[in-house]
């Protein structure tokens, strides 16, 4: 099978980290595509449990070769903290690790831009993981961005140079604009740094699209993970409540130097419900109750990068539908089912309606800056009991069988996988892989 695109439906935290590590094992080299260190993607076997943040989560398969793609941003510092600590678990990346010499770099001054404006911006604010990613790929599309590759040997002097004219622009910023006197920022400390990480993670470094495609062309199995969530897209997400790349399957291409023609399929991760961290609109949420507590405390639902409690509500129709659409979806992978266990009730929003009474049966572009529609729900009776760590669909009750039937009806995909827990262990495969 040639490649294939993991890829988060909602607005992240779907459990793409479970599903790509349960992938890899028939798969042989995992890549990111998109996004940097404000991932977080658990995994869990047996007793462990791993969260990991840029690294694919392939990693824990050994003999699978994992892949940082150009479309990712990379610090290198939150990088070679990764690494370290994995190999302090025993986990050891050896040779299995490849890095695009043309992935963009966080600087210093990307993560302090990230917090001044969302200090600035105040009730405005986007609700950023602060790891300065908007700011990168800011810089990458104004062509001033830092590569990897800006490093070779020899040419220092040349690079300090530059870092020096664009470190002009931002002090001039940091002070007029910010007023901030303590953040700026010396291109001569910054470039001996960064020399240091460099040094380090030269190893890794090469034209990771030449590998994919030599992987591809031979004939071996491709998973790109993608990181984030579709309604995250900065083009079809909720924008401006969005991350700053594209998140959705399209991404892979672009984020990785393969051809669309590559790609035969693409797995949708939804949670059977829906979660959100950051600000922005959320139509089925639940501010308060009973069913957002119980979904908060069951599904444990805190961002894995940050700490902060992920806003929850029911499953949305409207959001999975149109990531099927933007993505091409295939396969769904429908996760989390376990967490719905106490329900009597469960309800999905199958449309949306305004103040006016105007029905929606798609997602308007205006919804990120105006919000103001109200979900439309039909009803499903829970099963209540549990059905965690179930590992055959006929095990499951047939209330929770039906649930999932029309969560794919209603999606227009079939479901390839079930997770009812969070162990690699703990799921339900309904399809081939
Ligand atoms: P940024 O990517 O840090 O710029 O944050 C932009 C928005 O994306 C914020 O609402 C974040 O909470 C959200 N976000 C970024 N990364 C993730 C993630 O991995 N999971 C869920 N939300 C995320």
């Amino acid at each position: 099978m040639p490649g294939v695109v993991v890829v988060g439906s909602q607005w992240g935290d779907e459990g793409k980290g479970k599903v790509v590590d349960f992938l890899t094992e028939r798969a042989d080299v995992v890549a990111r595509y998109q996004g940097g260190n404000n991932a977080g993607h658990t995994v869990m076997f047996g007793d462990r449990k791993f969260v990991l943040h840029l690294l694919p989560s392939g990693i824990f398969r050994e003999n699978k070769r994992v892949v940082l793609g150009e479309g990712v941003v990379i610090d290198p510092e939150a990088l070679l903290e990764e690494l370290d600590a994995l190999s302090a678990q025993g986990v050891e990346v050896g040779d299995r690790l490849y890095i695009s010499d043309a992935a963009n770099l966080v600087m210093p001054y990307h993560k302090a831009f990230d917090k001044l404006r969302e200090q600035w911006r105040g009730a405005g604010k986007i609700g950023t993981t602060g790891r300065g990613i908007g700011p990168t790929y800011e810089d990458k599309n104004a062509r001033r961005g830092v590569r990897f590759c800006d490093f070779r040997p020899g040419y220092e002097a040349i690079f300090c140079a530059r870092l020096k004219e664009i470190l002009e622009e931002k002090n001039v910023l940091l002070r007029s604009h910010y007023r901030s006197d303590e953040a700026l920022f010396d291109a001569e400390e910054i470039c001996e740094r960064y020399a240091v990480f460099y040094e380090r993670v030269k190893p890794y470094l090469c034209d990771t699209s030449v590998l994919l495609n030599e992987a591809l062309d031979a004939g071996q199995t491709v998973l790109f993970e993608g990181a984030q969530g579709t309604m995250l897209d900065v083009d079809h997400g909720t924008y401006p409540y969005v991350t700053s790349s594209n998140t959705i399957s399209g991404g892979a291409c672009t984020g990785c130097g393969v051809g669309p023609t590559k790609i035969s399929r693409v797995i949708g991760i939804t949670k059977a419900y829906t979660t959100r961290v950051g600000e922005g609109p959320f139509p089925t949420e639940l501010k308060e109750g009973p069913v957002a507590a119980m979904l908060q405390d069951r599904g444990q639902e805190f961002g894995a990068t940050t700490g902060r409690p992920r806003r929850c509500g029911w499953f949305d129709a409207m959001v999975v539908r149109h990531a099927a659409r933007l993505n091409g979806l295939t396969d769904l992978a429908i996760m989390k089912v376990d967490v719905l266990d106490t329900l009597q009730t469960i309800r999905i929003c199958v449309g949306y309606r305004d103040q006016q009474g105007n029905q929606y049966d798609t997602i308007p572009h205006w919804l990120g800056n105006y919000g103001g529609l109200e979900p439309v729900y039909e009803e499903m009776p829970g099963w209540n009991e549990p059905i965690d760590g179930i590992t055959e669909l006929k095990k499951l009750p047939q209330a929770a069988r039906d649930y999932l039937q029309r969560l794919s009806e209603l999606v227009g995909v079939p479901t390839l996988l079930v997770s009812t827990g969070p162990r690699r262990e703990e799921t339900i495969m309904l399809g081939d892989f």
